[in-house]
């Protein structure tokens, strides 16, 4: 059974999805740790609720990103974490940790990568620029996580319809609702070893499942 750490900074909906497939016995892996790096997170209270170990790592009381993440390493390799999930996560990870959890970080974002995702594209604002651009289509990425933001390979996407007079609150519950299916199942597929990561020399690493 593979050991999953899940990330959070907010009020955990994607942690909830996870956490209610591990107790049917579906997610393929069980849930050790919950690490958010804000106090306040509601998903903390959701981790506790289900007697899952749940840990508060802030830069500002580590003294800096640096120590952040080397305490982050240590804590996730401590509690033997074979996959790191970021659902929701706000805190970015220095590339050490990525590379000590190399395609072994998957992350979930509200838009269909590469469109409206990078620096400063989270939360609302995601959907609030697909509604301002006019897209017709959004979504929700999962992806393994690389040095840079929301630019590594791609796992899974689904397309959520954009609606005529569609507020950003309501095309981001619908992207929400597919989001809480797509990535327990990319977990699953992970989790059943099911994930294969095909590096071609000069180009983009392509995720296949098997
Ligand atoms: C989700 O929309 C996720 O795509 C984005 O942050 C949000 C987290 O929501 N990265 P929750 O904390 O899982 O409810």
């Amino acid at each position: 059974m593979k050991n999953i750490a899940v990330l959070v900074s907010g009020s955990g909906t994607n942690l909830q999805s996870l956490i209610d497939q591990a107790e049917k016995g579906t997610l393929g892996g069980s849930i050790r740790l919950v690490v958010s790096n804000r106090e306040d997170a509601y998903a903390l209270e959701r981790a506790r609720r289900h007697g899952i170990e749940a840990q508060v790592l802030t830069p500002k009381r580590l003294g800096g990103s640096r120590a952040f993440n080397l305490a982050l390493v240590e804590l996730l390799r401590s509690r033997g974490i074979d996959l790191v999930v970021l659902a929701g996560f706000m805190s970015i990870l220095a590339p050490e940790t990525v590379a000590a959890f190399r395609d072994r970080i998957l992350n979930i974002h509200p838009s269909l990568i590469p469109s409206f995702c990078g620096k400063g594209f989270h939360g609302i604002k995601v959907h609030e620029a697909v509604l301002e651009y006019g897209a017709k289509v959004s979504g929700a990425t999962v992806h393994l996580v690389d040095e840079g933001t929301d630019t590594g390979p791609i796992v899974a996407q689904r397309s959520v319809e954009v609606l005529p007079g569609d507020s950003p609150e309501r095309l981001q519950a619908r992207v929400l609702a597919v989001e809480h299916e797509l990535l327990p199942a990319c977990v699953r597929a992970f989790c059943q070893g099911r994930l294969r990561v095909e590096q071609v020399p000069g180009k983009r690493p392509i995720v296949h499942w098997d």
